[in-house]
């Protein structure tokens, strides 16, 4: 795993795509049947980008803090965002944009410092060969219980169209690895429809790393990604090996005019903070109006999210996931030489905030963002017998910040934690 990738901590995440026109979820509104392939189609005739601005949107993604993005190349629908050779569904060849967003994108993101980040749906429900087979190859008992766009309906499976849109997958994912110079993450969707075998792996991960192999792949690639991909349900347990956990600003993917179920700055800079916590990844998404716009509410939490990570930057790109939240329950991280413990602070304290099993020795507590020092003291515990004490560290709300305060702890060495239940001080003093 490339180091920048989890040195990074944020990621933008953005879907854009035809269904921003009548703001119909993308895809999966056609899949559903809430409206006509027919008429989600149609949307290509409304899809300007009369707006669109790379240079805009890099600057503002700069601005949030994020290190990377990552935009739709191509979502389950099949209608690229790019000039593709392979197919003229494309809002390059079919919409009144008639431009590659994807590479005005690609080039605007560079330029800003950013990694890029593509995202490319596997499967593709408007291709003919796409619904040829079955997962796996098995066909079901009941061949119509199925769905038209991602499986054949006559429970008759068709191999050699099946390789078809295998090469098909293959030769649009060259375009995008070779077309526009060094992409640095290919973010799939939509693996599950088909096995690993099925998709040829693990061939078909040879191949792409073929064009770099610096690349970076997610792990919606039937088991064969790099690192995984939590989505809209913020991980309880701190997940295995690299992940990035990614969600929506308010509750949709792409735009669409009616949600306003908007979580707030404050919300989403928990959120970021859980998943510093556990050591993860935020990829947070926008979903531009078709014109290009980002919505203002996006970009106001984009740009409140920047100011709130430079102000504690120290905790955010170099730090590494924190203590168990038994010990610190908002959640922490550490320095890489696990001498200093950023500790975060959602709410306003009454009185105190409290560390538990905490071995080291604290030499100083300050508030990142204003260099404020507190005043801390242990209660309890008998360190000569191995039982740390509760560590208590006094603030209230004149230390706190508009949204999660940190408090930076210095420890006298490596953290050490107490794991055990308990025990008797059998040697009191
Ligand atoms: C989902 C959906 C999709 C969305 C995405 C984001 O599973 O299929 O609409 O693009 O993954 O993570």
């Amino acid at each position: 795993m490339q180091k920048w990738f989890q040195k990074a901590k944020l990621g933008i995440f953005i879907h854009y795509g035809i269904y921003a026109v009548k703001g119909v979820s993308e895809s999966w509104s056609f899949y559903h049947g809430s409206i006509s392939y027919e008429d989600y189609m149609r949307q290509l005739e409304g899809f300007t980008a009369s707006r669109f601005d790379a240079d805009h949107w890099a600057e503002l993604f700069r601005k949030s803090g994020a290190r990377y993005a990552v935009l739709t190349s191509k979502h389950h629908d099949g209608v690229a965002m790019y000039d593709t050779k392979y197919s003229d569904l494309s809002v390059v060849k079919k919409s009144p944009a008639a431009r590659d967003i994807l590479g005005n994108y690609i080039e605007a993101i560079r330029k800003a410092g950013l990694k890029v980040g593509v995202y490319y749906s596997l499967m593709d429900w408007s291709h003919p060969d796409y619904a040829s087979v079955y997962p796996d190859g098995r066909v079901p008992e009941d061949p119509a219980g199925g769905n038209k766009y991602s499986q054949p309906m006559d429970g008759r499976q068709d191999e050699k169209a099946w390789q078809r849109f295998l090469e098909f997958d293959r030769a649009q994912l060259k375009e995008i690895l070779t077309n526009y110079g060094k992409v640095d993450l290919l973010w799939f969707d939509g693996d599950w429809e088909r096995s690993a075998a099925q998709w040829g792996l693990p061939e078909f991960k040879d191949y792409l790393k073929s064009f770099n192999p610096d690349l970076i792949i997610n792990n919606r690639f039937a088991g064969y990604g790099d690192y995984l991909t939590p989505e809209q349900g913020i991980p309880v347990n701190r997940p295995k090996g690299v992940w990035e956990f990614c969600t929506t600003i308010n509750s949709s993917w792409g735009y669409q005019h009616r949600d306003n179920h908007y979580k707030s700055l404050r919300q989403i800079i928990h959120m970021f903070c859980d998943c510093l916590s556990m050591g993860g990844n935020l990829l947070l998404d926008v979903g531009p109006m078709e014109d290009g716009t980002i919505p203002p509410r996006q970009e106001a939490v984009l740009l409140g999210l920047g100011e709130w990570i430079r102000a504690n930057e120290e905790a955010v790109y170099d730090s590494v996931a924190g203590i168990p939240a038994n010990y610190y329950g908002d959640g922490s991280v550490l320095s890489e030489d696990g001498q200093t413990l950023y500790l975060f602070v959602h709410n306003v304290p009454r009185e105190a905030i409290c560390v538990k099993g905490l071995q080291n020795r604290v030499t100083r507590a300050t508030i990142l963002h204003s260099g404020k020092e507190l005043g801390y003291t242990v209660h309890g515990g008998a360190p000569w017998n191995d039982i740390p004490g509760i560590l208590w560290i006094f603030m209230t709300e004149e230390d706190c910040a508009e949204s999660t305060t940190v408090v930076k702890l210095e420890l006298k060495d490596r953290v050490r934690l107490y794991d055990g239940g308990g025990a008797v001080v059998t040697d009191n003093h």
